[in-house]
């Protein structure tokens, strides 16, 4: 090879290792970023491969209301590094997907007969008092979707919030609503047939529905608004019932690792298949920045099925279908190591056994300079904490990463929340500064939900 070539291949292997979204597990609690250093947002949704790839639909937020933003697609090769496609079915200018409108879970199926892409979604008023499934269709994966209105049963809406799809392996396609129903959907995807199985449970929200060896394993939550819960599940082996309760998903209290199912994701290879479990980790009102992804293996017992543990970082082999989990590693430094520059109010403090630099007012910051090529904050996460924002800037002082990290959850949880993209190894500097901010919401009961507080307590940083 020239001087010449393998300059220029040093460069194109620079530039490629500086491109944020460079990823190489799946991390579960933490944002994710594109092709172009933007937080992947794509929630309540599904996937399905197309090709050697896979497509991400998912609701596009922001961070100052709930109102309808449009269902994004994103595709990947690994699981990793999502590129962002296109915002698959916009705001509509005007409509019942048009401003200050509800559009949320969106699912999409492949119709095997038409070949059309079927999106399939729950409508609202901001106020959820107008729900209805509504579907949208596109020749292409990507879209654009145009949005046909309610999928009709009986020529009637079906009036229903949360919901879901499932598509069984003779390409039956399935809609699943909150409760426990499912409907049968004509071969065309583009309505309702037959109601094959009326409600299980009152509640059952975010419904999903995968098949294993001819059981069928259905999961829900219970109803809590954006608040996270102990997710449970019910088996048959048949759609149409009797189905039997098969009790919560991760342990008691653990609020299924604070997050709520959305989809469980097949992915079969030579020797093993992997069930994926996908749910969101809601971050209202933020839910643009720091909502995130919990992405978790199931573990199977003959018809029992479980995610006792959590992996922080696990791999998924496209080949083989095995999942594994990713050791993290890193150089470890503790909250109170001298390297981290503290400033504002913070006390050096044990919490429920972990030890934790906390912060007790809302202008405190951190910083610390590292060489390597990865950071990550390990925060324990508690009900009367709030947000901080994070960033990790270059010796330029440019910012390479900007994001919001959610220090909030119900019940205490020790865990990884923020892991910048992989760089190229050289100077950098990670600061953290209290936003003053918490997620707080009230539901249509005026029942208030989330944080008390805006602290933030942190437990360690790791480098690579
Ligand atoms: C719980 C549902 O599962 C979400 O999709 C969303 O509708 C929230 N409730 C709104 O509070």
């Amino acid at each position: 090879m020239s001087i010449l070539w393998s300059m220029l291949l040093f460069q194109a292997l620079n530039l490629f290792a500086q491109q944020p979204g460079k990823t190489d597990a799946i991390y579960s609690g933490l944002s994710w970023y594109d092709q172009n250093g933007n937080v992947v947002s794509a929630h309540g949704g599904n996937i399905i491969k197309e090709g050697s790839r896979y497509y991400l639909f998912g609701e596009s937020h922001s961070d100052t209301s709930n109102a309808f933003e449009g269902f994004n697609c994103y595709s990947s090769q690994d699981l990793y590094n999502w590129k962002f496609e296109s915002v698959a079915l916009p705001k509509q200018l005007n409509g019942k997907l048009g401003p200050n409108r509800v559009g949320e879970r969106v699912k999409v199926m492949k119709n095997p007969s038409s070949g059309l892409f079927v999106m399939l979604m729950h409508v609202d008023t901001l106020g959820y008092k107008d729900q209805f499934v509504g579907y949208a269709t596109s020749k292409n994966i990507t879209g654009p979707y145009l949005f046909n209105g309610p999928l009709l049963f009986k020529g009637k809406a079906i009036k229903k919030w949360d919901m879901g799809t499932f598509q069984d392996d003779d390409g039956k396609g399935y809609l699943l609503t909150h409760g426990g129903i499912i409907y049968r959907l004509s071969d065309d995807y583009q309505s309702a047939s037959e109601l094959l199985n009326q409600n299980i449970s009152t509640g059952f929200e975010s419904p999903t529905l995968f098949k294993r060896s001819g059981i069928y394993y259905f999961i829900g939550s219970h109803l809590s608004s954006w608040e996270k819960n102990d997710n449970y599940y019910y088996t048959s082996s048949s759609l149409s019932g009797p189905w039997k309760f098969g009790g919560i998903l991760a342990p008691k209290g653990k609020l299924t690792w604070n997050s709520q199912s959305t989809f469980v994701l097949e992915i079969p290879g030579k020797s093993d298949t992997t069930y994926m479990f996908m749910g969101d980790r809601w971050s209202y009102p933020k839910q643009h920045s720091a909502a995130s992804y919990v992405w978790q293996p199931i573990s199977f017992a003959a018809d029992s099925i479980s995610i006792s543990t959590f992996l922080q970082a696990w791999k998924i082999n496209q080949v083989s279908g095995k999942a594994t989990v990713k050791a993290l590693d890193y150089q470890m430094l503790l909250s109170n190591n001298k390297l981290l520059k503290y400033a504002g109010r913070w006390v050096d403090t044990t919490i429920n056994e972990s030890p934790v630099m906390r912060s007790i007012d809302s202008k405190s910051s951190l910083s610390v300079e590292f060489i390597g090529t990865q950071i990550g904050i390990y925060g324990l996460t508690l009900p009367d904490n709030g947000y901080a924002r994070v960033s990790v800037s270059n010796k330029s002082g440019k910012i390479l990463v900007n994001t919001l990290v959610d220090f909030y959850s119900k019940t205490p949880a020790s865990q990884l929340i923020f892991l910048s993209p992989i760089l190229k190894k050289s100077s950098y500097k990670l600061r953290l500064e209290v936003t003053g901010e918490r997620p707080n919401w009230s539901d249509k009961k005026k029942t208030v939900y989330g944080s008390t507080a805006n602290n933030i307590s942190l437990s360690k940083i790791i480098i690579k």
